[in-house]
């Protein structure tokens, strides 16, 4: 008589295990989900060339890191990410970067029109109004 109450027992602890397992993995998920997106390739790429130099964690540009670090920016939340995507913006409109100063030495460090474009299409989520 014993026996025959051991299956099922074993059967519903099984199950419960199982379904903890799925719970576990489904927890995950949700956490990368609300994780802040990745930068496209094609906005990294242009910041890669022509900001992150000035704008990095391990930048000499003290200023410059201090206001913006695009490693920091990558793992911030995304409220930030938004709030400093504002400030992109702005730079960008103003055409204050890279600085003028600077492009007076490297003056390949100017965005391209299309590099322009690019990362205002991101930070503004809008194509640059001529
Ligand atoms: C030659 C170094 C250099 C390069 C290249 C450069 N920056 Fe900067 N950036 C700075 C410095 C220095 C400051 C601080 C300016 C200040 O405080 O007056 C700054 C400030 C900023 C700020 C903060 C503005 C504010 O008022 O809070 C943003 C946003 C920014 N840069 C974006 C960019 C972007 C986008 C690029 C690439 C297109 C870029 N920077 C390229 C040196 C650089």
């Amino acid at each position: 008589m014993k026996k025959l109450f051991l299956f099922p027992t074993l059967a519903i602890i099984g199950l419960l295990f199982f379904q903890a397992t799925i719970k576990t993995e489904s927890d995950t998920e949700i956490v990368e989900h609300s994780m802040a997106p990745e930068m496209p390739a094609n906005v990294k790429a242009v910041v890669d060339q022509k900001c992150y130099g000035c704008h990095n964690a391990e930048s000499k540009n003290d200023k410059g890191k201090a206001k913006l670090d695009w490693d920091a920016f990558e793992a911030a939340k995304k409220s930030k990410q938004m709030a400093t995507m504002g400030k992109i913006t702005e730079v960008l409109e103003s055409g204050d970067m890279p600085p003028a100063k600077y492009l007076e030495n490297k003056p390949e460090g100017k965005l391209t029109e299309a590099e322009l474009a690019t990362l205002m299409e991101w930070s503004a989520g809008k194509k640059k109004s001529k």
